[in-house]
Parts: C-alpha cells; sequence; structure tokens
C-alpha cells in the first residue's frame, strides 16, 4: 500500500514519497476544504438552488486557482457555467484534460438521512471500521473531483515538474444530463483540446480489488402524463365509468416489462451489443458478490432479465425503470377521488450501439399504443446520451493500471458500470478524445440516495494515485 513508501532520494520515487508526505501531512487541510464545497447544496434540479449552484462554481474557481491552475475561468454557458483552469507547462508533453463535476442529485427524501446531507460528517460506515465524509456529494462527485485539484496542489507544492500539461474542465449540469455541453465543448475545441479525458466519478469493485471503469450506459430520461378526465372527480360519482388515469398509467408501466424481464419497446434490443462467451466468462471472474450486494441492500431477492447474471443485468444490459410516479391523493387521510392526470419519470439505461433518440421516440409511440384511446398521453424526453466504452489498450488506460499498482499495490481488473457519464460519448464523438474512467467510489457510497458518503480512506488514496497516472501517462506516451 501506499504507506510503504520507497526511500528516498532515489529519482522518481523521492517525488512519491515527497507527494504522499505532503498529502499525509494536509490531508485535514484537504478534508476541511472539502466540507466548505459539501456545504454548499448545488442541486442542479432544483431551481431554488440556482445561487448554490453558481457559488459551487466559485468555489471550484477559487481552489482552482489557489492550488496552481493558470487561465481559471468561470465560463457561462446557456445553463451552469463551467470551469476551466490549467496549467500548461511544455507543449512537447501530453496533455490531459480532467473532468468533473460539481452540481448534486437532490437531497430527498430528508428524514432518511442520519446527519443533515450538507453538513458534512466523519462517522464509521455501520458494520465496517472504515470512517467516512457523510453528504450529499461526499462521493458524486464534490469529492472525487476535488481530489484532482489536490493532486495538482501536492504535485506544484513537493517540487516536481508536472509530467504532462493538465487542463481541468468542472461542469455543474451533470446530474441533469449536461444538456448545455454540448455546445460548450464544440464552441470550445481548441481550449479543450488534449490527449485524453480523465475523470474520477466512478467506482471501484472494493478497496481490496481496485479497478478501472472500461464502460457507461447510456440513458434516454422520459418524462409521461396521463390525462383522462378534464378535473378530478368524486370517486362514487364517477368512479367505474371513466378512465382513472392512474389505473391506466399502472398498466402501462406493468406493461413496459414481459415476463421474462425484458422491456417491450420494439426493437429496444435490435442494436445491443452481445458480448461473447469469453467476454462474459471474464466478467464472471470479477470477485463481485451477490450475496454481498443483496445483504447491504436488504434484498429477499434479486430481479431482472432472465439469461443474465446480476453484474451483466447491471452494467452490460439495457434496462427500463420507473423513477418517480405521482397523482391524485397523496396527503394526509383520506379523498375519493379520481384524479385527472397522472405523471411518471422513466428512464432507460442503455448500452453501446443503442441510440437515445431512436429509443426516445419509439418508447412514446409504444407508450401512447399501451394507452389505448380512452386518455390523453403525452411522453417527452428530458435528456438523453449514448452508452460509452474505453479502450484497455492505450497509454492512457496502461497510465491508469499502472498508477493502481504503484499506489493500491493491486492489479485493477477492467469492469463496466452502469450509471451514465454523458460527457464520455460527446467527447469521442465531437472532439476525438477518449477518457480514462479512473474513480475511487464504492457502489455501497450511496450515491443518488440518503447517507452518501465517501471513505476517507479512498479520498486519500485517490489523491495520491492521480500524480501517478500523470507519471506513467507520461512515460507510456513517450514510448509510444
Ligand atoms: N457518477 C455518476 C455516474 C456513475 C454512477 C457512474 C455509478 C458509474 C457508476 C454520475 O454523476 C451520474 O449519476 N450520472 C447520471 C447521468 C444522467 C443524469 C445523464 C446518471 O447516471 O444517472
Ligand atoms: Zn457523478
Amino acid at each position: 500500500m501506499s504507506g510503504t513508501a520507497p526511500e528516498r532520494g532515489c529519482g522518481h520515487n523521492s517525488q512519491f514519497y515527497l507527494m504522499n508526505e505532503y498529502i499525509e501531512t494536509n490531508i485535514g487541510r484537504f478534508t476541511d476544504e472539502l466540507f466548505e464545497l459539501l456545504r454548499i447544496p448545488s442541486v442542479s434540479a432544483d431551481t431554488t438552488k440556482a445561487a448554490d449552484v453558481h457559488a459551487a462554481a466559485a468555489f471550484v474557481a477559487e481552489k482552482l486557482k489557489a492550488a496552481g491552475a493558470e487561465n481559471v475561468e468561470i465560463c457561462q454557458t446557456a445553463g451552469y457555467p463551467i470551469v476551466y483552469g490549467d496549467k500548461i507547462t511544455d507543449s512537447s508533453k501530453p496533455t490531459v484534460l480532467v473532468y468533473g463535476h460539481y452540481d448534486v442529485q437532490p437531497p430527498d427524501p430528508l428524514e432518511l438521512w442520519t446527519s443533515p446531507p450538507f453538513e458534512p460528517q466523519i462517522r464509521l460506515v455501520p458494520g465496517s471500521g472504515d470512517s467516512a465524509i457523510y453528504a450529499r456529494g461526499a462521493c458524486d462527485d464534490k469529492g472525487q473531483m476535488y481530489m484532482h485539484i489536490k493532486a495538482l496542489e501536492t504535485m506544484l507544492h513537493t517540487g516536481g515538474e508536472l509530467p504532462c500539461n493538465l487542463k481541468f474542465m468542472i461542469e455543474g449540469e451533470e446530474e441533469v444530463g449536461s444538456s448545455n455541453l454540448d455546445t460548450f465543448v464544440s464552441e470550445n475545441a481548441e481550449k479543450l483540446k488534449a490527449d485524453v479525458v480523465l475523470i474520477s466519478d466512478t467506482s471501484i469493485l472494493n478497496n481490496e480489488n481496485p479497478s478501472i471503469t472500461v464502460g457507461l450506459r447510456g440513458l434516454a430520461y422520459m418524462f409521461v402524463e396521463v390525462t383522462g378526465p378534464n378535473r378530478d372527480l368524486h370517486s362514487g360519482t364517477y368512479g367505474g365509468a371513466v378512465p382513472n388515469p392512474i389505473n391506466v398509467l399502472a398498466k402501462i408501466i406493468a406493461g413496459l416489462h414481459d415476463e421474462n424481464g425484458r422491456v417491450t419497446v420494439p426493437g429496444f434490443y435490435d442494436r445491443v451489443e452481445e458480448l461473447s462467451a469469453e467476454d462474459r466468462a471474464a466478467m464472471a471472474r470479477a470477485p463481485f458478490s451477490e450475496d454481498e450486494m443483496k445483504k447491504s441492500l436488504g434484498l429477499r431477492d434479486v430481479r431482472g432479465e432472465k439469461g443474465y447474471t446480476t453484474l451483466e443485468r447491471k452494467s452490460i444490459r439495457p434496462t427500463l425503470d420507473v423513477n418517480g410516479i405521482w397523482g391524485g391523493w397523496t396527503g394526509e387521510g383520506a379523498k375519493t377521488v379520481i384524479p385527472s392526470k397522472a405523471n411518471a419519470k422513466i428512464s432507460m439505461r442503455l448500452v453501446p450501439y443503442q441510440q437515445w433518440e431512436e429509443i426516445a421516440d419509439t418508447f412514446k409511440k409504444h407508450f401512447t399504443e399501451l394507452a389505448g384511446p380512452s386518455v390523453f398521453v403525452d411522453v417527452t424526453w428530458h435528456h438523453g446520451g449514448n452508452a460509452a466504452v474505453t479502450p484497455t489498450d492505450t497509454a492512457a488506460y496502461k497510465a491508469a493500471e499502472a498508477a493502481f499498482e504503484e499506489a493500491w499495490g493491486k492489479n485493477p481488473i477492467p469492469m463496466r458500470e452502469g450509471g451514465s457519464i454523458p460527457i464520455v460519448a460527446l467527447f469521442e464523438r465531437a472532439l476525438g478524445i477518449k477518457s480514462v474512467l479512473m474513480g475511487f467510489g464504492l457502489d455501497s457510497d450511496s450515491i443518488h440516495s440518503p447517507n452518501e458518503h465517501f471513505r476517507t480512506y479512498n479520498f486519500e488514496m485517490g489523491i495520491k494515485t492521480i500524480p501517478l497516472f500523470y507519471k506513467h501517462f507520461a512515460r507510456l506516451s513517450a514510448e509510444g
């Protein structure tokens, strides 16, 4: 592990030693600074939090500058700003673009948090001896993004020359689909030019088995509204004679999967990449424990598409899930009413080759058909993005592998993950630049859920691993 630092005074290793010492000396301050950022409720989905989202951008810009980045700007977009900064030292060195996000998911339901979401606290993770920072955004992605700013500070304060040119691009709309990123990226192609994008916004398998994410799913996020009568009705007077939009919506939703757990949207699987037997066998060898997952989630059993393992279902297979549903009377007590409207938010996770616009269109037709003629339906998409797979035969992937090996003493496993980060496919499409997904979270960190946390060990190890990525990337790029 990193604690067993090599001896002082021998080339690369002396800086490695100095950096680890600097990180260990300053980790308390790094954590305090992260706490300051975590106290800002920068929820991009909540328009009442707009000032906080801007405040988080200003905080990131200030800290990026303090760490030693140059040309720091808060770039305005049609939505929330993108914080840019760089440290270009030598045009002959490779350039790495670090991407992260300062926005977070809504914290609700608030009553399920042990400590308030925007009052960060360090405490033990139940059932383990590990301490973790508890707050919305602790892992996704403020904590992981902040590791990069502190890695920059560490490299610049320990006297070494930066092995790579660095650019930073930290956005504030990732959790709502990065809709303004497309325009920003194409308008700033020259400024963002890099050899690779480095992102810490994913997980590792566990701390004994670090992994590098090599695939993310895409997403098509839909809003649906079913309207029955033109106003709410007395359920005694009209009940049984008019379409109840909630009943209809529930039936439509039930019809979106068949008895094998497959999505019924026509053509949904047409473009889906089927993995080879070898790839599936390799996945099955990953030290993932379904029992542990069940235990930690309090599940009686798993459920999903027939013919696939849990690990496959949560990474390489496309899915459809209702993310929210509402309508009718949900206040205190009873109200006998047939509501006029029922609504749901439905998202589909997509895999390589599925095209989100095509899927969104077909979903709309299918949903309307399932609704039948008695109700009006309105189906719109909110945001979308395609899946991305990152190659493992590149200098950048090998550099991430070597960085993990050096810092964690373990060879990291390549793993596909089920979440989405829209910029990965966008960067590849718009600028032809591949990403390396070197995340340090754990699946059990409760991202998007109450009690989100990030282990202090992972925060510190992330800061120690990042500079090693640059070192190895420079070396491997020079080797060609
Ligand atoms: N950090 C996550 C993505 C992620 C989660 C990757 C788990 C791998 C494992 C990211 O911030 C996120 O949540 N993205 C959204 C994107 C969406 C709004 C387009 C997601 O996946 O829901
Ligand atoms: Zn994230």
